[in-house]
């Protein structure tokens, strides 16, 4: 079936249509990404047995598929499995917007799993390929027995952060290992980056600072792959403010946000908290539908 219509991604008339299947926590996403090609998402209806287990049913499937699922708890992984088995036989792509479970990818100590791993080899099955979203480690994309690649969203951050219209901000990851990501992000507007250095005062005292530049009289934007607790970005924030930051920010692509994550980053001072739609939340504030899109027509 062709294109039909105006379309943003002219690519999508070169090969036949596919059509998008998601879990429930992924079905705005997914819907994105159905508009962002000009195609449809299937119905499914979701339900449980009586014992609790889960059940789907998808109203109509098609020859070319796209499986959307992040994992944000055990029940989405299941019902990731269950689509996939669902859509048995036909040509699947899978996309997991968030991979829960991607940061225990090598085992810490004897008798753990390598929870990665065994979620990369589970939803491997009866899937042609996959993609994810700024993943943890890319190291863990090794783990599918299948070809699969990764997406990020600094651009989006970059293009949301202009957005805000912000006059010279400093773009600052929360340790070394989010350097580059924040260096991908402050490329989108030529602006400043670095990330902060933790040093200890004390046995329970740390001094969080920017390594090289200074934040006073700056508004800040802390970019980051994840946040969970937000225990890292508020000690931050808090610091950063003492430092005589002008306003902080926080961006980041999955807004796992667990136990009253966004409250405490309010608390800390912290001016707006923004992520994706990878995980779908009300702070939601821009979405990886389009660079799901194009790695889709890749
Ligand atoms: C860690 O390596 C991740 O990139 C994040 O920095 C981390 O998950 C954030 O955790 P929290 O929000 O609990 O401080």
């Amino acid at each position: 079936m062709p294109c039909y219509g105006w379309c943003r991604f002219p690519q999508i008339k070169k090969r036949g249509i596919m059509k998008i299947i998601s879990t429930e926590p992924s079905q705005v996403l997914a819907s994105r990404v159905a508009d962002a090609l000009k195609t449809t998402i299937i119905d499914v209806k979701f339900s449980r047995f009586p014992d609790g287990e889960l059940y789907l049913c998808a109203n109509e499937l098609d020859e070319d598929m796209v499986i959307v699922g992040s994992v944000v708890d055990s029940d989405s992984l299941i019902q990731l499995v269950l689509l996939i088995d669902a859509c048995e036989g036909l040509t699947n792509q899978l996309v997991i917007p968030y991979m829960g479970y991607a940061r225990q990818d090598k085992r810490f100590k004897a008798g753990e799993p390598v929870s990665a791993r065994a979620i990369s080899r589970v939803l491997s099955r009866g899937v042609d390929r996959c993609i994810t979203v700024n993943i943890h480690d890319k190291k863990v994309l090794s783990y599918f027995d299948i070809p699969a690649s990764d997406v990020s969203l600094a651009r989006d951050i970059g293009t949301h952060i202009k957005s805000m219209g912000f006059i010279d901000p400093l773009i600052l990851a929360p340790d070394d290992g989010a350097d580059a990501f924040a260096k991908a992000v402050a490329a989108c507007g030529s602006w400043d980056h670095d990330h902060l250095d933790k040093t200890r005062i004390s046995g329970d005292e740390v001094r969080m600072a920017p390594r090289t530049l200074s934040a006073a009289d700056r508004s800040v934007v802390i970019v980051d792959d994840i946040i969970s607790t937000g225990g890292t970005i508020a000690t931050a924030a808090s610091m950063l403010r003492e430092q005589g930051a002008c306003d902080v920010f926080a961006a980041c692509v999955h807004g796992v946000l667990t136990g009253g994550a966004f409250a405490r980053l309010k608390a800390s001072g912290i001016h707006e908290v923004v992520c994706s739609d990878t995980i779908e939340r009300g702070c939601s504030g821009f979405s990886a539908a389009d660079r799901i899109a194009e790695a889709l027509l890749r």
